[in-house]
């Protein structure tokens, strides 16, 4: 059998030399296709990494001009709600002012108002109604109040007389009857509205009776007398013999003294008065605001000035 080694060495060296170098040309072209194809991925992911960083630049463009157009929106939007704001903050000033102005008016009106019904009042206020007369002032014969009302007889001392009284005295007088009879007093009209014809009659009987001198003391002439106004009464109660003498010493002109100005009343003549005696079943109606002051300062009538007391005129009824 022939060794192996026989058959190598029959082989040509440059056979050896041959196949080498076309063993090695064969590993050249194929790392150089390698590499070429290496350096095409390199081409390729190069070029990719370009587009893709355009890309991303673009994209980043966008949101950055997409940003600054929500930014600018915001902008706008703030700016508009502002506006919106100020404009709420100028309506509700407006609206206050409005409101403001509408309340001066209302003050005003309600002033004028006011006025307008003081001023009223006054003109249907008989101002002869808080006149002094008692010797100072004089009321002719035709003077007579506007309006009087009958006195139920209920009210009389005496229940076949008859009685008027200014109508617009008389709620308040019987509204002070009624009080003191709730409260056990008894309390009666002796005389109400005298006109100056009966005025004249009485003081011209009295003077008959007692003189001239006397007479005048107690009874005032006609013209003169607070009976004449119709707002004047002289209040009378039992256990006096029908007399208005002693009146003073009753419990009805004790009540008459502490409520009487509740109910507009005041006393005309108290002790030691310039006019005539002491007549304390005589009370005229000055209205309540005026006889309460004159309670409170325990003042009377005639010692106010007259313009004093013209200033009680709008506040008598
Ligand atoms: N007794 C009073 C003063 C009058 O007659 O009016
Ligand atoms: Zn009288």
């Amino acid at each position: 059998m022939r060794h192996w080694r026989g058959y190598f060495l029959k082989v040509h060296p440059l056979v050896y030399l041959a196949l080498c170098i076309l063993f090695l040309s064969a590993a050249v072209i194929y790392a150089y296709i390698q590499l070429f194809a290496l350096r095409n991925q390199v081409l390729s992911l190069t070029s990719n990494l370009a587009s893709t960083t355009a890309a991303l630049a673009t994209t980043s463009e966008k949101l950055a001009l997409g940003l600054s157009t929500v930014d600018q929106k915001a902008a706008e939007l703030s700016s508009t709600l502002s506006a919106t704001q100020q404009k709420i903050v100028e309506t509700q000033s407006g609206v206050e002012s409005v409101r403001t102005q509408v309340g001066g008016f209302e003050q005003q009106v309600g002033a004028i108002t006011t006025t307008v019904g003081t001023l009223e009042k006054l003109s249907k206020t008989d101002p002869e109604l808080l006149q002094k007369y008692s010797k100072i002032f004089f009321l002719n014969e035709h003077y007579a109040p506007e309006r009087v009302s009958e006195i139920p007889k209920e009210y009389l001392y005496d229940e076949n007389g008859s009685e008027v009284i200014h109508a617009q005295v008389w709620p308040y007088l019987k509204m002070l009857l009624d009080a003191a009879k709730n409260e056990g007093v008894t309390l009666y009209i002796k005389s109400a509205y005298r006109s100056f014809d009966e005025q004249k009659a009485l003081k011209g009987a009295y003077t008959v009776t007692y003189g001239a001198g006397t007479a005048n003391q107690f009874s005032a002439d006609q013209g003169y007398s607070e009976h004449q106004l119709g707002t004047t009464v002289d209040f009378i109660t039992t256990g006096l013999g029908g007399q208005l003498a002693g009146f003073d010493t009753t419990q009805a002109y004790q009540w008459l003294v502490a409520h009487a100005h509740k109910f507009g009343f005041t006393l005309s003549y108290p002790h030691n008065n310039t006019y005539y005696i002491f007549e304390p079943w005589h009370w005229r109606y000055v209205g309540v605001e005026l006889a309460t002051y004159l309670q409170n300062t325990n003042n009377h009538f005639y010692n106010l000035e007259q313009r004093t007391i013209d200033e009680y005129l709008v506040t008598l009824f």
